[in-house]
């Protein structure tokens, strides 16, 4: 395409300059008193949407916070590309770890990103991915070289499970009509290691509560007489792995399908460095199911993780007491064919049957979504390969990742369309964590990768 490079030269600090200022609104979808920052946060979105050329944006109200949607049909015979991505960010505590603050933007130089990183709440997850989007939109369409139909489709409820974006996406069939979904939402092997993610895991995410006696109790009158809800609960979920760290729910593994020994040959290609992932979270060591690399138990195996535990005391100092309650916050990751809402139902029955005489065990189901694989022999795919093989000079590798987007799979079944997942993220963005960033060379990349995947999947599909 002409001129990318020079566009995105001559434009860099504006490009930067405007995430910057988006990232400054907490949209926080989890937390309601932030709700005029994520409404804000959309207007932003819609804003810069009609500043990138699109035709029509609206915010598209639904039961929680809007759609932003967008497009440009500029002919009804070329192939449409429905952009997806969200406005919406993860919490950002525990604030006191971050280096600067999470909503007030900078630019810091790293070891690994020596042209700077924006560190923010959202910076890579996802306003500065979906921004690379709208600002390769703007590149097309100021330069005439849009080469077909595009949609945008921003949402704001991704952190907190999409689920009125999917009764969106159920009752707007005919408005949504694409030949391919693009998202920028996940990462890539390394800077200079281009790579295309071609699954995601499923998920369901339940709450748990154990219940013992009526009221808080003195662990010393009461201690070994009555079951304590901690140690039961703790107990339990200690259960649900045994000794080689494989999930013990009965039925869990039934749909698991085991990849073919090629296809483990294949995966353990991609270029990865023990010793320096060990390094990069200060562990001695790696830990997960026996018979499986570390690569293969955060993609293709499922897993079963706490993500939050409490009950009792945990004030300054200490307290004698036997808690009434304890409670876990417990996801399980799914892998492809693995079903969430029979998953869901096989904790809830298996959770429930090893409590011991003495508590009650209430299982409540949070959200969830299914995993998602895609064939690397599709146009899109084919497509966005070209893309990456001239902006990074090599062909990028296939890689099933371990993360969510319960959305893709619906998209799949309700739109009918592939989704292609152009992530230029990486693992040690710290998405989700403390000091999240984004690489400035990897926002650039994007900008200048996502206008040649348009310009190859239009020739593709003629
Ligand atoms: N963008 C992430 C998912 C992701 C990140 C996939 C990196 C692959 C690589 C997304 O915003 C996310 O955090 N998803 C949640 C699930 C959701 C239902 C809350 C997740 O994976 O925990
Ligand atoms: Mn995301
Ligand atoms: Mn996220």
């Amino acid at each position: 395409m002409d001129n990318i490079q020079s566009y995105i030269k001559d434009h860099k600090d504006r490009f930067l300059n405007e995430l910057i200022e988006l990232l400054k609104i907490p949209s926080i979808s989890a937390d309601s008193a932030y709700k005029t920052d994520v409404l804000k946060t959309a207007d932003a979105v819609k804003t810069s949407l009609e500043k990138a050329g699109c035709d029509r944006v609206e915010i598209c109200k639904t039961d929680g916070y809007p759609i932003v949607y967008g497009e440009k049909i500029i002919d009804k015979n070329l192939p449409t590309v429905l952009v997806y991505g969200h406005y919406d960010v993860q919490p950002p505590d525990p604030l006191n770890l971050w280096n600067s603050p999470p909503f007030e933007p900078v630019i810091k130089k790293t070891d690994l990103h020596p042209e700077g990183a924006i560190f923010a709440r959202g910076a890579c997850d996802d306003k500065g991915q979906m921004y690379m989007h709208v600002k390769a939109m703007e590149f097309m369409t100021s330069t005439n070289q849009l080469p077909c139909n595009v949609k945008f489709m921003i949402e704001g409820e991704e952190e907190v499970g999409s689920s009125n974006l999917a009764i969106f996406v159920k009752n707007n069939q005919e408005k949504l009509k694409n030949d391919v979904i693009l998202i920028s939402d996940t990462g890539m092997i390394a800077k200079d290691v281009p790579s295309i993610t071609t699954g995601l895991r499923g998920l369901s995410y339940v709450e748990v509560e154990v219940t013992g006696p009526n009221r808080d109790l003195h662990s010393g009158l009461y201690g070994g007489a009555v079951a304590n809800p901690i140690n039961v609960l703790t107990k339990m979920i200690a259960s649900l792995h045994d000794e080689n760290n494989h999930i013990t729910i009965p039925g869990f593994y039934d749909k698991v399908e085991e990849l073919s020994k090629d296809e483990r040959a294949e995966m353990a290609k991609a270029p990865f460095n023990l010793e320096n992932y060990k390094k990069a979270l200060d562990i001695e060591a790696v830990y997960g199911e026996t018979g499986y690399t570390t690569n293969e138990r955060n993609s293709i195996r499922p897993t079963l993780d706490v993500n939050g535990i409490w009950g009792g005391y945990t004030g300054e100092g200490a307290k004698t007491v036997i808690a009434s309650k304890a409670y876990a916050k417990i996801s399980m990751r799914l892998v492809p064919h693995q079903d969430w809402v029979e998953i869901t139902e096989l904790f809830k029955k298996h959770f429930e049957s090893i409590a011991p005489k003495g508590v009650t065990v209430k299982v409540t189901p949070h959200h969830g979504g299914q995993g998602y694989v895609t064939p690397i022999d599709s146009i899109g795919y084919q497509a966005a390969s070209k893309a990456y093989q001239d902006t990074f000079g090599k062909t990028p590798i296939p890689q099933r990742s371990g993360g969510s987007i319960p959305i893709v799979a619906l998209f799949e079944q309700e739109l009918k369309s592939k989704t292609i997942l152009m992530g230029f993220g990486l693992d040690s963005d710290a998405i989700h964590s403390p000091n999240e960033h984004f690489g400035v060379f990897n926002y650039l990349k994007g900008i200048e990768t996502i206008p040649l995947f348009y310009k190859y999947f239009t020739e593709l599909s003629k």
